[in-house]
């Protein structure tokens, strides 16, 4: 049966125990607590220390999710998983954790849309539960980046930033028709792929992996980035996407109660507050503790500001994101 709107009935995440700091990174690599404080804001991330895939640190974001909704896995019609760190090449990360969590056999896909993989992710399960597809759909975000970056000088400016972790939501019919997803905007902008990306291994390369990419050395197996330039295209991004998002609802910036930007450096959620005129306290920020987690970072950043009490009923609530394709995207929701 088709609803009229959905909403999120709970969130979950997961993240590892093992805590790097800025000084633990520059043991390793050419830089200090001062650079990486300044330049993105991070104080710290969580690195996993064992073998661990996406789909093991998501599982226990959704068993989490799943728990705080107060809907059991039977429940699930649909599993939507986003990441770019999958557990495998292929098959899909939704798959892997259907079967980890038990669910029938129900419709399970990746995402692979980086930054804004999470938003895309919940664009689609809504759509798919408004359509009559689906009743209760589990979207998760999921990264393990430590066991991919370049961790020595060369790969210093993605090396320092990145974090791994996973977040959750079950998202399902909402019983209020004022309470909810109220839209979702999608971008993306495939000519600057370049510009954020991970080459090796590439279908178009034969063969896709050389010896060098696997023993480590080639720049191509690792992510780079073109900082200054991704910098300048999320800082004209995000306000637009958000202002999109709100005026679609016919909304203003007055009426945005949080907003909930993914992570990849705090100056940029601070440039994005500051352009549109919204004061700092109605954006949430953790990169300080999370570093960037891609696909987890909103989620993730979701259930803290829950948890802090900062998320109440019938706020006007703001997910925005940008990130590698480059794509950007935002949801609105009335909690
Ligand atoms: O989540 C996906 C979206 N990602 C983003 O939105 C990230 C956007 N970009 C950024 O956040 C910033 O561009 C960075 C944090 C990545 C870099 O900050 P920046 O202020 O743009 O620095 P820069 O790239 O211009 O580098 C300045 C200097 C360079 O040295 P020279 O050429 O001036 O001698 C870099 O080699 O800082 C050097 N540098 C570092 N130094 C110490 C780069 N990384 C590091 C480092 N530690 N980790």
């Amino acid at each position: 049966m088709a609803v009229a709107r959905t909403r999120i009935l709970g969130v979950g995440r997961a993240l590892p125990e093992r805590i790097v700091t800025n000084d633990d990174l520059s043991k390793v690599i050419e830089t200090t607590d001062e650079w990486i404080q300044q330049r993105t804001g991070i104080r710290q991330r969580r690195h996993i220390g064992s073998d661990c895939g996406a789909t093991d640190l998501g599982k226990l974001a959704a068993e989490d999710a799943l728990q705080k909704a107060g809907v059991d896995v039977a429940q699930i019609d649909l599993v939507i998983f986003a990441t770019l760190s999958p557990d495998i090449d292929w098959p899909s990360c939704a798959g892997l954790l259907a079967h980890k969590l038990g669910t029938r056999s129900i419709p399970a896909f990746d995402v692979k849309n980086q930054c804004s993989g999470f938003i895309y992710s919940l664009a689609c399960a809504d759509a798919m539960i408004r359509g009559g597809r689906a009743r209760h759909a589990l979207v998760v975000g999921g990264e393990i980046h430590s066991s991919g970056l370049d961790l020595t000088t060369r790969g210093r400016e993605v090396g320092v930033i990145f974090g791994d972790g996973a977040g959750a939501i079950v998202l399902g019919p909402s019983d209020d028709p004022e309470r909810g997803l109220l839209s979702t905007h999608l971008h993306a902008e495939g000519k600057f792929a370049e510009k954020l990306w991970l080459e090796a291994a590439a279908s178009r390369n034969r063969p896709r992996l050389k010896p060098e990419d696997l023993g480590g050395d080639n720049p191509a197996a690792f992510p780079r980035m073109q900082g200054k330039f991704v910098f300048k295209h999320a800082v004209t991004r995000f306000p637009e996407v958000i202002r999109e998002a709100l005026e679609f609802n016919g909304l203003g910036i007055a009426d945005l109660d949080l907003l909930i930007p993914h992570q990849a450096n705090l100056r940029i959620n601070q440039f994005v507050a500051a352009g549109l005129e919204l004061d700092e306290s109605k954006v949430v920020n953790n990169i300080d503790r999370y570093g960037n987690t891609t696909a987890a970072s909103i989620p993730i950043a979701l259930h803290e500001a829950i948890q802090d009490g900062r998320v109440q009923p019938g706020q006007i609530v703001c997910l925005a994101a940008f990130g590698a394709g480059f794509t950007w995207a935002s949801a609105l929701l009335r909690w």
